[in-house]
């Protein structure tokens, strides 16, 4: 449990002095249980003992996975999957293959699906087979606010509609937030420092995200980008706990949770700095009708104000949505930067190979920005052995395990027979197989240019294998019509940030650090280690 309390509390933990040097872990979950926690924990405890077979969508013919014995309460089972998802997942995936089997969460029984059936489910229409209903119940239902999603779609439209259909003129826009936020985040010694570059990249992620969706100057409103930071660990943490009791007692859970209260405290922020932005944008449209010239930034929230129905624009849906939006966009896309950093050091032969690409393209087309003819159009595809870099990161270090997921809203018969009843969640071993040995020789190996050795092997496969797409054996960012939508423009920030770190500074890990921190998981999600740090200093001569 220690690195879990951890890991919900590393944002905070900034703020909070540390306590004694080399405290133990056990130390640090003492700290976050409250009395109030303590008694949730134990009424827990109870009812899942005594409910613990609550209603689940029966699987017909889908073996339950991962008992020890053949008498393992099922409560146990369950508990085993919080830490030990990954070892119950990857030995159901090796023993059944072709076959669906059952993984116990807490609050759900999931149905590993084999990959065969994936080309067939990327033709059910979204309104059979949902993604959304997957993602609202894990984040804890009407209980954490995240029903909106249910309701419309607006936050998925913009993202496609908007900001990939424009994607190269939003990055140039986030091009420029980053500019402005380096020296305030990026400390600029040329000695070496530990460095929490897990918060850096936070930080400069918020910061772009921020200036695309909501614009100067709520881009740089520290409660803004603190609320954008803080809202998805804090409603990580309270789904988390909601989950790990039955639906009955969450009418007296939720209230002892005290994330909960931080995310009804940001969802009431993020209303009251959204309305002056929602209304300037109004009065904007109303002298724009009426003749006038009127400047705007033309930012993903005026977009969603102008197409959104009457009821997605309310202040209130609105602002929850935005909320959302960061918790999709900011630490999936800052963790994927820090793993590529931890990689990199844990390969730094890989430092001097990236820093020729970039310094190629940079002597070929100017410094990024620097001209028209070298914005992020230009320059980011050409990044092609980053591009490589990353997708091996992510191959190692995916944000998930069990993805994509989603909700049978009718039941389902596929082709060969195989009944998916209504009501059942289903999923994929994205994870596993991405690293079967089948897909990816050598799974165990790093190897970073892998997928650009397989794009120049023939001309029919450089448009593939490219970081952002998906395909049945990359799973990472989800599958078919519901896939990430914004995983085009998360590379291209990804790739932004990389650039200029990679060219500009040096980085290696502290001296008390052998190897690659290892990940950490709860339940099928995935963390780099947050107390891991590396060191960093600007590289010999340069100066930034
Ligand atoms: C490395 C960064 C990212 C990763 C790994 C990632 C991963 C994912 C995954 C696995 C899904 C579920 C897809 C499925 O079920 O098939 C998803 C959905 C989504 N992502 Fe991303 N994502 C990233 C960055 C972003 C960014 C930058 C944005 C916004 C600009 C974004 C917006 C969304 C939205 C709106 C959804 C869909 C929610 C819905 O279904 O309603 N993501 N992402
Ligand atoms: C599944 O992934 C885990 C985690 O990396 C790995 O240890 C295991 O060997 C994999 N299993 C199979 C069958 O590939
Ligand atoms: C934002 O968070 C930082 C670090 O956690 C803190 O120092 C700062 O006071 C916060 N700012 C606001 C306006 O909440």
């Amino acid at each position: 449990m220690s690195s879990l309390w951890q890991l919900m509390n590393t944002t905070r933990s900034i703020n909070v002095p540390q306590t004694v040097e080399g405290s133990t872990r056990l130390g640090n979950i003492a700290v976050p249980l409250t009395a109030t926690q303590i008694i949730a924990l134990v009424i827990g405890s109870l009812s899942l003992l005594l409910f613990s077979s609550r209603s689940n969508k029966a699987f017909p013919g889908a073996p339950i996975h991962g008992r020890r014995w053949l008498w393992e309460p099922t409560f146990w089972l369950q508990s085993r999957f919080t830490f030990g998802a990954r070892e119950i997942i990857s030995s159901g995936y090796r023993k059944f293959k072709d076959r669906p089997f059952v993984v116990k969460r807490y609050d759900v029984d999931m149905t590993v699906m084999p990959n065969k059936y994936l080309e067939e489910l990327r033709l059910i229409p979204p309104t059979k087979l949902s993604a959304v209903k997957a993602q609202v119940a894990n984040l804890g239902h009407k209980w954490t606010y995240t029903t909106i999603m249910t309701e419309s779609n607006l936050h998925f439209r913009v993202i496609q509609n908007k900001l990939i259909a424009e994607l190269h003129k939003y990055l140039d826009i986030a091009k420029t937030e980053l500019d402005y936020a380096w020296p305030i985040d990026v400390p600029s010694s040329s000695e070496w420092i530990e460095a929490d570059i897990q918060q850096m990249m936070r930080m400069l992620v918020a910061r772009m995200s921020a200036k695309v969706f909501m614009g100067h100057p709520a881009c740089r409103d520290e409660e803004w980008l603190n609320l954008s930071i803080d809202f998805s660990i804090d409603m990580f943490t309270a789904a988390f706990t909601l989950r790990m009791f039955p639906p009955w007692t969450h009418y007296i859970v939720a209230h002892l949770i005290p994330a909960r209260y931080r995310v009804m405290k940001n969802l009431r922020l993020a209303q009251r700095i959204l309305r002056p932005l929602m209304e300037k944008h109004a009065e904007a449209v109303r002298r724009r009708s009426a003749g006038e010239q009127v400047d705007e930034e033309d930012t993903l929230l005026n977009w969603m104000i102008d197409h959104g129905t009457e009821d997605e624009k309310r202040v209130d849906k609105m602002s929850t949505r935005q909320a959302i939006l960061t918790l999709a966009s900011i630490h999936t896309t800052s963790m994927a930067v820090t793993n590529i950093l931890f990689d990199l050091c844990a390969h730094p032969e890989w430092f001097p190979v990236l820093r020729e690409e970039i310094d190629s393209i940079t002597a070929e087309l100017g410094p990024i920005g620097s001209t028209p003819e070298s914005g992020s159009k230009q320059w980011l595809s050409r990044l092609e052995k980053l591009d490589s870099f990353f997708l091996e990161s992510q191959r190692m270090n995916p944000p998930i395990l069990l993805g994509p997921q989603r909700v049978a809203v009718e039941g389902l018969t596929l082709k060969d027979g195989t009944y998916i009843p209504k009501g059942s969640r289903i999923c994929w071993a994205g994870y596993n197989h991405t690293n079967d040995p089948s897909i990816t020789p050598n799974p165990e190996v790093f190897d970073p240019m892998r997928s650009y050795k397989k794009r120049y092997a023939s001309p029919q496969h450089m448009n593939k294998y490219l970081a952002g797409q998906t395909s049945p054996d990359n799973l990472a960012f989800g599958y078919g019509k519901l896939a990430c939508p914004g995983r085009a423009f998360s590379v291209g920030e990804i790739k932004l940030i990389l650039a200029r770190l990679i060219s500009q500074y040096d980085f290696r890990y502290p001296d008390s650090i052998q190897s690659r921190p290892a990940n950490m998981y709860a339940d099928e999600n995935v963390f780099p280690d947050p107390d891991a740090k590396i060191m960093m200093r600007i590289r010999h001569g340069l100066k930034v």
